[in-house]
């Protein structure tokens, strides 16, 4: 007997680095593994549950959610969080009725589900879904629950977005950094309002993804492929569109004009050169304050000429300026820039404007200009040492609050 328990506890403290091996009752219950949530009695008072842990060397197993989460005995978990403890998640066979259920969030972490399938995951009350970095490469059809309000798919390896495989009722769906190339035509929920699909290899999105989206405030796009604007004019109540850092280089004339409520376009880490792009972005008049950012892109002139700039603010450094025509774009926009432009030409470590002097042939002087360009976009681009533009994007319900700080010290 005592040789027995001495083994037990020699396996928990040295094989899984452990005080006890038992669940423990912290700010949450906090067990181990699934082997001991199944030794743990007091699932009664259980709301919130932790499985595993991020540095936790017990291995991933195959589990039934549904099965070894009964919620017929665990009714008061609301919160439910499994990190680094699943390899596989088995589909429940003997689907009974829905009853109600608490549980409202359900967080996977760092596990490796590969694939995710009809009858996985608990059903019930479910509202917020995190499955965050869990090397998912395919979401069958009906995988989810369709009451879902959130769901977040981020940090996976997911290259499509399949149609129905998606909760039916969102309002906001993240799939960031994974490897998107397609989505299949009314894959998105219709009432979403949030769309993140940032840091995806993205070169396009036909109008049919789109066409329903009719109550879309938020959509990212930004560190994907795209060189043109995606099919968007329709989408009346944006807020917020983001698509800097891809390639777009030129913008379809009357893209935002009926966008009332817009109060973000971010433009910047692109490659616009229009000098006529404020006069085809057309923006509306009446959204109660819009930031548009044009920096770090191609333009060396910009034309103001019969512009209405009332409540609108640009952030236009890191473009190639032609200094013959900066002062006067200055000058023109006045109380219209965003600090980071005021900072910028400040300070000296940084040019803001090319000086485009032609001196020999014409033939020699385009090259030239090329050269010069590049030189300026790289010292621009390794500007974090000393410069830095960070924009803020605050939500209070359905009042936003965008704002950009500058901080630009010499080092
Ligand atoms: C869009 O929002 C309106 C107002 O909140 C709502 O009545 C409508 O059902 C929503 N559309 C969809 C498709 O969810
Ligand atoms: C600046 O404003 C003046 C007067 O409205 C206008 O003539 C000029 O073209 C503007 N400059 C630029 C670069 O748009
Ligand atoms: C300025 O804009 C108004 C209204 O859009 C237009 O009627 C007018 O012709 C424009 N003027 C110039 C000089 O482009």
């Amino acid at each position: 007997m005592f040789a027995r328990v001495l083994l037990v506890y020699l396996l928990c403290s040295t094989f899984f680095n452990l005080i006890s091996c038992e669940c423990r009752q912290t700010y949450a219950t906090v067990c181990d593994s699934f082997e001991d949530l199944k030794k743990y009695d007091d699932v009664e008072n259980m709301k919130t549950l932790i499985i595993g842990a991020e540095h936790s060397s017990v291995p991933p197993t195959s589990v039934n959610l549904i099965a070894d989460l009964d919620y017929t005995f665990y009714y008061k978990l609301s919160t439910l969080v499994i990190i680094r403890s699943v390899n596989e998640l088995k589909s429940h066979v003997s689907w009974t009725c829905d009853y109600e259920s608490p549980l409202k969030y359900l967080t996977l972490y760092r596990n490796k589900l590969k694939v995710i399938g009809k009858n996985q995951l608990p059903r019930h009350s479910l509202k917020f879904l995190s499955l965050v970095n869990n090397e998912i490469e395919s979401v069958k059809p009906d995988a989810f629950y369709d009451q879902v309000e959130e769901i977040d798919l981020s940090e996976n390896l997911l290259e499509v977005i399949q149609r129905h495989s998606l909760p039916s009722d969102s309002k906001s769906v993240s799939v960031r950094n994974n490897k998107l190339v397609h989505i299949e035509a009314d894959a998105l929920p219709k009432g979403l309002t949030n769309l993140n699909l940032a840091g995806n290899e993205l070169r396009y999105i036909p109008y049919e993804v789109l066409k329903d989206l009719k109550n879309l405030t938020e959509l990212a796009l930004n560190h994907n492929k795209f060189s043109s604007l995606p099919p968007i004019k329709h989408l009346e109540h944006l807020v917020v569109f983001d698509i800097s850092f891809n390639s777009v280089s030129t913008l379809e004339r009357g893209t935002f004009e009926k966008m009332d409520n817009l109060q973000l376009i971010d433009l910047s880490n692109n490659k616009i050169h229009q000098y006529d792009v404020l006069q085809v972005l057309n923006t509306p008049g009446k959204q109660p304050y819009l930031k548009v950012s044009l920096a770090l892109n191609n333009l060396k002139e910009l034309q103001l000429k019969n512009l209405s700039l009332q409540h609108q603010t640009f952030v236009l450094y890191g473009n190639p300026w032609d200094c013959k025509v900066w002062p006067e774009i200055k000058k023109n926009l006045s109380r219209h820039e965003s600090n980071c432009n005021v900072e910028l030409p400040s300070n000296e470590d940084l040019p803001f404007c090319i000086s485009y002097i032609a001196d020999g042939g014409l033939s020699t002087w385009e090259t030239k200009i090329e050269k010069f360009v590049a030189t300026f976009q790289e010292i621009v681009a390794n500007r974090p040492k000393n410069f830095h533009c960070r924009r803020h994007l605050g939500r209070y319900g359905w009042l936003y609050r965008i704002s950009y700080t500058c901080s630009a010290t010499k080092v």
